[in-house]
C-alpha cells in the first residue's frame, strides 16, 4: 500500500507562510495535524466523501471540511439550487423570496422555532444569541461550560488567548460539563444577573475524551432557567442535522429557547442560523445585526435544498449508521492489534482515542498512518460523517486501518 507524498502542498505552504499569517490559520491550521509531514495541506478537488489533494492523493474525507459537507461535496441538487440562484441574482438590494422559504422550512423542521434569522458563520449566530438573550432579560452575565467552543469573538475565547482581555471575560461564568450542583451554585449566587446558558447539545472539546448529557441533566438545567429568567441557548453548530432533524436537543429530549445551526445547514455553502421561540421574537427584532453577504440568496437556496435531502433521506439515521458500522469494525480491527480504541460522541461525529498511550502519541501515529494512505482521520477533534460515505470507503478504510496498526506496532515501545 503506497504512502503519499506532498511536495505541491509543501511549496504552496512555504510561498502562504510569507504572505498569509500562519499560512494556515484557525480550524484548518496544520498545527494540530501531528506529525504534519503525513497530512496534506491544500485540496484541488472533491466530490462525494472524498477529496483530491494538489499532489493528486485522494483521501476518504472523515473531517468534511470540519462539519459543513454532509451530504457529499458537489451534491448535485445543493450545487444546482445554489447555481440558479447565482445566476439569477445572489446578492441584491433586497432580498430574494428563498429567504422566507428557508425559514418557514426551518420553522417547520424545529419544533421549538417559531421564527429564524441568517447571518453566514457559527459565531455569528452564538453572539447574537447573548444578544437576544441580554436583551430580553435586561441581564449581562452568561454561563457557559468551562472548554464549551462558541466561536472566536472574544467573549467566547478564555482569558489568555492573544487578543482577549479581562473585560471580554468580565461577563463570563464557566462551570464543568455535568455538574449540575456547580450550575445550581453559579445561579444562586449571580441571582438576577444572569441572562443565558449557552452550551452545546453534548460536551465535544478536542483532544479528549467526548460526552453526552447525563440522565436529567438537560432537563434540570431548563427547569431552573425557566424558574430564574434565564434564556437557554443550544450551540448546535457541530452537532445541528447530524443527530435529529429538528435540532440535536430533541435527540437529547428537552426544549431550548434559542438553537444555533451553521455547519449542515448548508452543505458547504455560508450560511448559519438562529432560531427562537415566539417570546423571543421581539427582542430578536430589537436587537440590530446584520452584515453584507447575510442576505445572499445562493447559500439559501442551497441550505434549503440540502436540509429538504437531509430530511427526505433521514440524513442523522444514514450517517448515524454508517458511524456505527465503521467504528464497531474499527474497534474490533484496533483489539485484534491488541488496542483498545475508545469511541465517545455520536457516531455521527465520533472522538476517537487509543487508550493505550495516554499522551496520544500513538493515536497521532495510527491516524497519521491511516491518512497518508488515503483516509483523512484526525486526532485531535471529532470526526465528522456524511451521506455520501459508502461501502467502499467502508472497506478501503478498514484495510487502511489495519495496515496503519501494524505499522505503529513497529513503533509502539518508544510510547508504551
Ligand atoms: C460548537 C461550535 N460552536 C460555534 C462554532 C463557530 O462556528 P464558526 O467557525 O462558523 O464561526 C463552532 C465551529 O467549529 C462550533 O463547533
Amino acid at each position: 500500500m503506497k504512502t503519499y507524498d506532498y511536495p505541491k502542498s509543501r511549496a504552496l505552504f512555504e510561498r502562504a507562510a510569507k504572505v498569509i499569517p500562519c499560512g494556515i490559520y484557525g480550524h484548518l491550521s496544520p498545527a494540530p495535524l501531528v506529525p504534519p509531514s503525513h497530512y496534506p495541506f491544500y485540496a484541488q478537488s472533491a466530490s462525494g466523501s472524498r477529496f483530491k489533494d494538489v499532489d493528486g492523493n485522494e483521501f476518504i474525507d472523515y473531517m468534511c471540511a470540519y462539519g459543513p459537507m454532509v451530504l457529499g461535496y458537489c451534491h448535485e441538487k445543493v450545487d444546482a439550487a445554489a447555481r440558479s440562484a447565482y445566476e439569477t441574482g445572489n446578492c441584491v438590494t433586497v432580498p430574494a423570496p428563498v429567504m422566507v422559504e428557508l425559514a418557514e422550512r426551518l420553522v417547520d423542521l424545529v419544533p421549538m422555532a417559531d421564527w429564524a434569522f441568517f447571518a453566514k458563520n457559527g459565531n455569528d449566530v452564538t453572539t447574537q444569541a447573548l444578544m437576544v438573550a441580554r436583551s430580553a432579560t435586561g441581564r449581562k452575565k452568561v454561563l457557559a461550560i468551562s472548554g464549551g467552543y462558541h466561536g472566536v469573538a472574544p467573549w467566547t475565547q478564555g482569558l489568555g488567548h492573544h487578543g482577549v482581555v479581562e473585560e471580554d471575560q468580565a461577563n463570563m461564568i464557566r462551570v464543568p460539563w455535568n455538574d449540575f450542583r456547580a450550575f445550581e451554585n453559579a445561579v444562586y449566587s449571580h441571582p438576577d444577573q444572569i441572562a443565558a446558558f449557552i452550551a452545546t447539545p453534548y460536551h465535544h472539546p478536542v483532544f479528549v475524551d467526548n460526552e453526552y448529557p447525563a440522565e436529567g441533566y438537560w432537563n434540570k438545567i431548563v427547569a431552573l432557567c425557566r424558574q430564574k429568567g434565564i434564556v437557554v441557548i443550544v450551540d448546535d453548530i457541530r452537532c445541528g442535522f447530524r443527530m435529529d432533524m429538528g435540532g440535536s436537543h430533541e435527540y437529547f429530549g428537552f426544549t431550548p429557547d434559542l438553537v444555533c445551526f451553521c455547519k449542515a445547514i448548508g452543505n458547504g455553502y455560508p450560511i448559519s442560523a438562529l432560531v427562537g421561540t415566539e417570546a423571543l421574537k421581539n427582542d430578536a427584532s430589537k436587537v440590530f445585526y446584520t452584515g453584507s453577504y447575510w442576505f445572499s440568496a445562493a447559500p439559501m437556496a442551497a441550505a434549503l435544498a440540502c436540509i429538504n435531502e437531509l430530511a427526505e433521506i433521514n440524513g442523522p439515521k444514514v450517517m448515524m449508521e454508517y458511524g456505527k458500522k465503521l467504528l464497531d469494525a474499527l474497534v474490533e480491527l484496533a483489539k485484534k492489534h491488541g488496542y483498545d480504541l475508545r469511541v465517545t460522541g455520536s457516531p455521527s461525529m465520533p472522538y476517537l482515542r487509543i487508550t493505550n498511550d495516554p499522551t496520544l502519541n500513538l493515536h497521532q501515529d495510527w491516524c497519521s498512518e491511516v491518512t497518508r494512505r488515503g483516509a483523512f482521520f484526525s486526532s485531535h477533534h471529532n470526526w465528522f460523517m456524511s451521506c455520501a460515505h459508502n461501502e467502499d470507503d467502508y472497506k478501503k478504510t478498514l484495510e487502511i486501518a489495519d495496515k496503519a496498526f501494524s505499522v505503529i506496532k513497529k513503533n509502539e515501545a518508544k510510547y508504551l
